[in-house]
């Protein structure tokens, strides 16, 4: 693999950015070509992911570059819609890595089980009867999906909990399942499913559900960082009263639920647009990180920041549920995942749950950097410009003449930028 200068790499051109891919060495000389030819998912295999399909639809497929995490560079596939997201990310680990990144801890990689029992009419004796066949229950899961024990997973406990909802009382079975390098799923509701005759039976209950938790609290994982408050301004008051500041912001997330929801936005810019390039559910990973920002009964913001001002540090925080995969689902199906993938150095599913936390908070950094600083307006504006421009029906050529134009504008939305276009060919501007 060539050790390559990552610097400038936003302003280079597109066929600039794909030789400096090429020469990186990351990538086969087979997914080099998907890259190059620009491959999407063929229309056949769309039509056997899915029902009823007519089309295929694309999203842009971009990279941040030379993120530092766990003392690994990787270079990140970012698949999304927004301007101005890969810019932010792409900017934060850049001055991140000069600080010596980020680091992450990994919990657990467990995914969660559950077969929700109505109708138990002596809870406790049901609970023992349970209890004291944990051994039978779990060796009955793994004999319905014997392949995932044969790679060194499969159930691993087991444990009971009674709940009331409204006027009924359920007895909640929990199963714990090592799912190895894949997210899960199937492997799991099978065994759920394969558990249910022998749950009913010695509980005397009737089973409502049995179905895997999409609230992986048994897959945490935490990503940190300790940065010198210079990286928020050369000037050391300025410094100051920003890292203050940025505790205010963290601290506002924690307290008001209309903010802590726009804060995790942030994060998902990131997180969404990795797990997407991955071929990921990211359904199940939003859903499981929302229920995890509410684990303390009310609607929090997931990352926190605090400032040592001994040190004159800020210290970032994020932990997440992030049950992420290899292996499995619609993984290796679509041709963009593998260039994906080979990009990444081909993580393990640690460490690329490790690598996507990572991302979350470095985006949170991005955007509470801007917010507390010059407003989201400017750096997101001037990038979204651009899309407006795009909308508004202008070439690639007409963008030279059209975009500083625009950048001298107080306040730019679609009706101003196609007055000033009709300007350009009206030659107004020549
Ligand atoms: P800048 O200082 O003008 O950037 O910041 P620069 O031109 O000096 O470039 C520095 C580096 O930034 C570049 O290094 C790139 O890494 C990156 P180089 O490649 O030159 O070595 N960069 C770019 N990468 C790709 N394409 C570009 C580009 N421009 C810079 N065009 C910047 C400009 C936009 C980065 C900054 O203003 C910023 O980070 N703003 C925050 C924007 C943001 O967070 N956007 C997310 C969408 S807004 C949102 O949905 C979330 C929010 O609501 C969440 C919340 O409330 O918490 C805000």
């Amino acid at each position: 693999m060539t050790k390559l200068n990552w610097a400038g790499f936003s302003k280079k051109t597109l066929p600039e950015r794909l030789e400096h891919i090429s020469r990186s060495g990351l990538l086969s000389t087979a997914t080099d070509r998907l890259l190059k030819e620009n491959q999407q998912l063929p229309l056949e295999t769309a039509n056997q992911m899915v029902e009823n399909v007519l089309a295929t639809f694309s999203l842009p497929f971009a990279l941040v570059p030379d993120v530092l995490v766990d003392g690994k560079v990787y270079q990140v596939p970012f698949v999304t819609e927004e301007p101005s997201v890969v810019a932010a990310c792409s900017y934060a680990s850049k001055l991140m890595k000069r600080y010596g990144g980020l680091t992450t801890t990994v919990h657990g990689r467990q995914m969660i089980g559950q077969i929700a029992l109505s109708g138990v009419s002596d809870m406790e004796k049901a609970s023992k009867a349970i209890l004291d066949q944990q051994a039978k229950l779990l060796a009955l899961a793994n004999q319905s999906y014997p392949s995932i024990v044969k790679r060194g997973g499969g159930a691993v406990s087991c444990r009971l909990e009674p709940l009331a909802a409204e006027d009924n009382h359920f007895l909640v079975f929990y199963l714990s399942v090592d799912t190895q390098e894949a997210m899960g799923a199937n492997m799991v509701n099978t065994m759920m499913e394969a558990l249910v005759p022998e749950l009913e039976r010695l509980s005397g209950g009737q089973s409502v559900m049995a179905i895997l938790s999409n609230y992986a609290t048994e897959s945490l994982v935490t990503a940190s960082c300790r940065l010198p408050i210079r990286i928020l301004s050369r000037d050391k008051k300025e410094a100051k009263r920003l890292a203050e500041k940025l505790v205010l912001a963290s601290q506002l997330a924690q307290a008001d639920p209309f903010r802590a929801s726009t804060h995790n936005k942030g994060i998902f810019n990131g997180i969404d647009a990795l797990v997407l390039a991955t071929g990921n559910d990211w359904r199940a990973i939003e859903a499981g990180c929302h229920a995890y920002a509410s684990k303390d009964g009310g609607y929090k913001g997931l990352s926190t920041w605090t400032f040592d001002s001994q040190q004159n540090e800020i210290i970032g925080q994020l932990t997440l549920p992030m049950p992420i995969a290899t292996k499995g689902g619609s993984i290796g199906l679509n041709p963009m995942v593998q260039v994906a993938f080979d990009l990444l150095g081909q993580p393990n599913a640690k460490e690329l749950a490790s690598l996507i936390v990572a991302i979350g908070l470095t985006q949170n950094f991005a955007a509470l950097k801007a917010l507390i600083s010059t407003g989201i307006q400017s750096g997101h504006m001037k990038l979204q410009t651009k899309s407006l421009a795009l909308q508004a029906g202008a070439t690639e050529s007409e963008l030279p003449l059209l975009l500083p134009l625009l950048s001298k504008e107080k306040h730019v939305n679609l009706d101003k930028v196609q007055s000033i276009l009709e300007k350009i060919r009206a030659n107004k501007y020549s």
